[in-house]
């Protein structure tokens, strides 16, 4: 989701200094970083063994990167390599349980259709395998564009509409099967699920039961309807689906009244574009001050069992969730890193207090439930691209989060994640996206996708793994514990990739890469690694192909090998979308790929259709014509 216009600035700690700024504000490094010209670029180039790696790559030379890169693209369609095919498996609105109708573009269908029918605007999905040719896809529906939704483009909004929306956001779950023409989706399969914005959960862990969790509709503190803006996701070794809320303070309004420190922090407006609050009180944040504090979690979701309530896991902290990276650290821990995207927000990792158990699916099952969460330290050293970091405990009692300090309770350091973060010290980033962990090495990576206000706030000071002021390109950030262990609570980083425009500018905004003409996209988004370490980048990027952003064409999604930082452009998506949602057959020969909000902010695309057809979010499968492993 384009976030520009919707996100709200972090800016309850806008005033604090952290430590953090302190220490680059004394050191030479900031100020190379802020000399501009050409020579800086050589001094980044020179302080980024990474970046220096990158930009020799002047050859292919990878052995992980076996496909023909394909050019930048503005067209309407879908563009894979040289010797792949790519085809759509199922579009917002096809149907998906039992007797739902097919899809029906005038805008004009019911309530009772979307729910039964794929969500809208595909993110993060899951593949979960049932057999050689049979499995099941958990796919999160992030959110819905009203002038696509509705005939009346949410200009005369009513309470079925508002159902509608509700039912168009959540998680969809579908079996699809292996076919002499490729992988399809069934709507005769008993696992299919569409679980929505009124679809009823339990709140589990440390804040459950907590007085701010209680609603009148609830008093116990647990139960709640929904999930809603479900960005990225996960999964856990032992079957479950990780489902991220993000930008959960969207839905809600308070209107006519002033938000109090918490409900700022955390983006409460006086007003939604989306208009529940009109039609269902538990959006009307003057009416029902604590259902917000319900959203903003990450829940597991039991794919196999379609009857299974969601659970939202309270022990990984509220925040607007983008995804969850889960590890198993070698002394049998669960780890789960996690970033909160928005400009001056932070990076995060659970550490379970339970070991994951190899021979016992069923005994991992509450592993999500207890724990210690951490929020990420980076710290400068030998210039400002690489260092060291450390993690620092949110639990209530230490590092400051204490009575003075406004927190009561392990609830409310879990419920108000984000200003505990604050009172420790966290670095501030440039808007945290998906985490994606190294199979072999366990090196983990983050996309920090844009920053705007980087250099422009007093809390967001340039330097460190967000070295450029204004960032409109983005970066990601790798970093190692100390080691290998992921449960440790120190660690080294550097920069992986700085995104950039080289034919555009020679100083830093040129980008790590600036020889060959594949680093040239911006606001690296999805990622995750395969099982062979290939690093896939998805962006969310500006596709208005100008300026700043000329040459670069359409949203894409790119391979990267970690290991000689070369990187190749693998598939572009369609006008006006972004590609998001990765996920592989475990035999790594079928990728699906999911195109989000094509043709939005009236871009005219028609994908996946084509004619005069609205274009709809649509999940992507794709194969090799000789049915080799993707990638390589
Ligand atoms: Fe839903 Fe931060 O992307
Ligand atoms: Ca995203
Ligand atoms: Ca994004």
């Amino acid at each position: 989701m384009n976030k520009d216009q919707l996100q709200a600035d972090s800016t309850m700690n806008q005033e604090q200094d952290s430590d953090f700024s302190k220490i680059i504000d004394t050191g030479l490094s900031r100020r190379r970083f802020m000399q501009g010209g050409a020579s800086a670029m050589g001094l980044f180039l020179a302080a980024n063994p990474v970046a220096q790696t990158v930009a020799a790559t002047t050859q292919p030379k990878s052995k992980l990167l076996g496909f023909s890169k394909i050019a930048t693209s503005t067209a309407d369609t879908f563009v894979v390599p040289e010797g792949y095919v790519a085809r759509p498996l199922i579009s917002w609105g096809d149907p998906i349980l039992r007797g739902a109708p097919a899809f029906d573009e005038s805008g004009k269908q019911p309530s009772s259709a979307q729910a039964g029918q794929f969500g809208d605007n595909t993110d993060g999905m899951s593949f979960f395998p049932l057999s050689e040719d049979r499995a099941l896809l958990a796919a999160n529906n992030e959110y819905t564009n009203y002038k696509l939704l509705f005939d009346h483009k949410g200009k005369a909004m009513t309470a079925d509409d508002v159902k509608k929306a509700q039912a168009a956001h959540g998680v969809s779950v579908f079996e699809i099967k292996r076919t002499a023409d490729g992988w399809e989706y069934s709507t005769e399969s008993d696992y299919n699920r569409r679980i929505t914005a009124n679809t009823e959960m339990l709140l589990t862990g440390p804040a459950a039961g907590h007085d701010l969790l209680k609603t009148s509709a609830d008093t116990s503190g647990k139960k709640v309807l929904g999930t809603f803006n479900n960005c990225a996701n996960g999964e856990t070794p032992w079957g479950t689906y990780l489902t991220c809320e993000e930008n959960f303070n969207g839905y809600f309004a308070k209107p006519g009244a002033e938000q109090d420190k918490h409900q700022k922090r955390y983006g409460i407006k006086d007003d939604s574009k989306y208009q529940w609050y009109r039609f269902d009180n538990r959006f009307d944040v003057t009416k029902e001050p604590n259902e917000p504090n319900r959203h903003g979690w990450v829940v597991e979701i039991d794919p196999m069992d379609p009857t299974s309530t969601p659970l939202k896991r309270t022990a990984l902290g509220r925040f607007k969730h983008e995804n969850a990276a889960v590890v198993i650290a070698d002394n049998g821990h669960v780890v789960v890193y996690l970033g909160d995207d928005e400009r001056g927000e932070h990076i995060y990792k659970f550490v379970s207090r339970y070991k994951y158990n190899p021979s016992d699916k069923q005994a991992n099952r509450n592993l999500l439930e207890e724990g210690t969460l951490f929020v990420a330290r980076f710290n400068a050293e030998d210039g400002d691209v690489k260092g060291s970091g450390e993690w620092i405990e949110l639990t209530f009692g230490k590092n400051g989060l204490t009575k003075d300090n406004g927190f009561n309770s392990q609830a409310e350091v879990m419920i108000f994640a984000r200003e505990a973060a604050t009172v420790v010290g966290a670095t501030t980033m440039d808007r945290p996206e998906w985490v994606a962990v190294h199979p072999q090495t366990k090196t983990v990576c983050c996309t920090l996708t844009n920053n705007k206000n980087r250099g422009k706030r007093v809390n967001q000071p340039v330097g460190g793994p967000n070295p450029r002021t204004a960032n409109n390109y983005g970066q990601i950030v790798r970093w190692k514990e100390n080691n290998a262990d992921n449960t440790s609570s120190t660690f080294k980083w550097d920069l992986f990739l700085v995104a950039g425009n080289p034919t555009v500018h020679k100083d830093f905004y040129a980008g790590s890469a600036n020889i060959n003409d594949e680093n040239m996209f911006n606001s690296p988004d999805g990622l995750g690694f395969d099982n062979d370490g290939r690093l896939w980048i998805m962006t969310d990027g500006k596709y208005s192909n100008k300026g700043d952003f000329s040459g670069m064409g359409n949203n894409q999604v790119l391979a990267a090998d970690p290991d000689t930082g070369e990187i190749r452009r693998f598939c572009t998506g369609p006008i006006a979308c972004e590609l998001t949602g990765l996920a592989f057959s475990p035999d790594q020969r079928t990728m699906f790929v999911g195109v989000q909000h094509p043709g939005e902010k009236d871009m005219p695309s028609h994908f996946p259709a084509g004619g005069n057809s609205k274009p709809r979010s649509t999940i992507m499968v794709i194969q090799r014509e000789d049915g080799g492993i993707i990638g390589a």
